[in-house]
């Protein structure tokens, strides 16, 4: 038997994880076979293993890291914290300082209309929190039976039992009796798999529409409670809206009384170059979900921000005197809070939405430049930094490679072996590069140069596997 003493550190830490550690989002059964990856240390946008090697991070994390690893300020401002109040809670109307200011932050920066927040711990049950409130706006009202959740086809909203039911993805359903009763999906607005007759952005907003109110009414708008959609998807698979969708969708939810969840997991705090990514895709949201960005993944916080028109109802409630049956034991956490304060500040500082939208255009113009018309690369899409090329196996027909998720796992090696880690999309051959915002135009440059070895590496090698098919 492998012991401490008689294997490197590193050997060791790879036999602890091998024989005890589930991973997320992993193939349980070739955990044992796989290279078990071990990282030390991180700064700016670049990892180091425990051999030494470095890595550019071009997927953030898990798209959270916004303004970078090692920002002594951050964690200044975190020490300083739990060296105060360690802990803090906010049920019973108890608050402090931070989460007050905080607060009035967040409200300062959302878009218009927004009057109270919620805090959680993840993206995932701030979801399962939107859920309820969407439940008790309709209680209140005494729409008893207006409480369906639409979400889209290849969305990425969590894995909780909620959240992972309005996920619109086949592998966070399976085996688990996911979706839930009483969510619903509608088609994606993925404009690079959208149907052959269609051929505007226009056009395909006003068909995906069209589906969804054609989905209402087959439901009954007196069924259906809300919709969620990420303004821009992330981990689903990078999926740029197309021209004019939100205000079609705005439309169609007007009609019905139907609430618009928007999921800012992803987008907020810089990473299209906005604070909030809505308003500058139109989208008109009641709710607005945040985690990730909010404290660049230096502590897990998240946060359900609530509308005028949505706070109003929850305060009208008189049974119980009002009385709010949910939150968690970390809700309001003063450290997060304190961490969040620290993050915004840096975002604001230091410009840095300013410099996603700069240096994103310029990185996605590059890798247009340099990957466009290439054999294998079907579309290449951005919005700020968030930036996906997506590989197909005929890019004439846009027809897509039989055994995605094999593939995928391909691409997203010859990447790592370039140093460059990206993010993929389930159900895709994808490369997601959404690197922090404190990304400089040489860093850029750099990403370039590795990804395009990492294409050239992966195309020979796609190329010599489909010929022995
Ligand atoms: C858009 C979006 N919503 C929700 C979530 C879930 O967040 P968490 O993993 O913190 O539960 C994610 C996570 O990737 C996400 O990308």
């Amino acid at each position: 038997m492998t012991t401490r003493s008689t294997v490197s550190e590193g050997k060791w830490l790879r036999s602890l994880d091998q024989c005890s550690l589930l991973h997320p989002f992993s193939a349980l059964h070739t955990q044992v076979d796989s290279d078990v990856k071990v990282m030390e240390s991180a700064n700016g946008i670049w990892l180091t293993d425990d051999g030494g090697r470095k890595f550019i991070d071009a997927g953030s994390g898990l798209w959270c890291t916004n303004v970078g690893y090692g920002r002594k300020a951050i964690v200044a401002a975190a020490a300083a914290q739990m060296e105060k109040t360690s802990f803090l809670h906010s049920f019973s109307n108890f608050t402090h300082g931070p989460i007050a200011l905080l607060t009035e932050r967040l409200l300062a920066l959302a878009p218009q209309g927004f009057k109270r927040i919620l805090y959680g711990v993840s993206g995932s049950d701030a979801n399962d929190t939107q859920i309820k409130l969407v439940r008790r706006y309709n209680n209140i009202r005494g729409k008893t039976a207006k409480k369906k959740v639409i979400a889209r086809n290849s969305s990425y909203h969590g894995s909780t039992i909620g959240a992972g039911s309005l996920s619109g993805l086949p592998m966070v359903h399976r085996t688990f009796d996911l979706p839930m009763e009483g969510v619903l999906h509608t088609l994606a607005a993925d404009y690079h798999r959208r149907p052959g007759h269609i051929v505007t952005e226009e056009e395909f907003s006003r068909y995906l529409a069209d589906e969804l109110d054609k989905l209402i009414e087959a439901e009954g708008s007196d069924t259906v409670a809300a919709f969620i959609a990420e303004p821009v998807v992330g981990g689903g698979g990078l999926l740029i809206p197309p021209a004019g969708y939100f205000r079609e969708i705005n439309n169609v939810l007007e009609k019905h009384d139907v609430l618009m969840i928007a999921d800012e997991v992803v987008t907020a705090f810089g990473r299209t170059g906005h604070w909030f990514a809505s308003p500058s895709f139109e989208a008109k949201p009641d709710l607005i979900t945040v985690a990730k960005g909010l404290t660049s993944g230096y502590f897990p916080m998240s946060a359900c921000l609530i509308s005028q028109k949505v706070s109003d109802v929850l305060y009208a409630e008189e049974a119980m005197d009002g009385f709010f049956g949910h939150g968690f034991t970390s809700t309001g956490h003063p450290v997060g809070a304190a961490v969040a304060l620290a993050n915004i500040h840096i975002l604001e500082s230091e410009n840095l939405l300013h410099n996603a939208t700069v240096v994103g255009q310029y990185l996605l113009k590059r890798i247009r430049d340099k990957l466009s018309g290439h054999k294998f690369v079907g579309d290449i899409r951005g919005a700020g930094l968030m930036i996906g090329i997506e590989f197909d196996l005929d890019t004439g027909l846009r027809r897509q490679f039989d055994n995605p998720n094999y593939i995928a796992c391909l691409l997203s090696k010859a990447c790592f072996d370039q140093g460059l880690i990206v993010r993929g999309a389930y159900g895709r051959v994808l490369a997601a590069i959404a690197p922090p915002l404190i990304l400089t135009i040489a860093e850029a440059d750099e990403i370039v140069r590795r990804l395009e070895r990492a294409v050239e590496c992966f195309s020979a090698t796609l190329t010599t596997t489909l010929a022995a098919e």
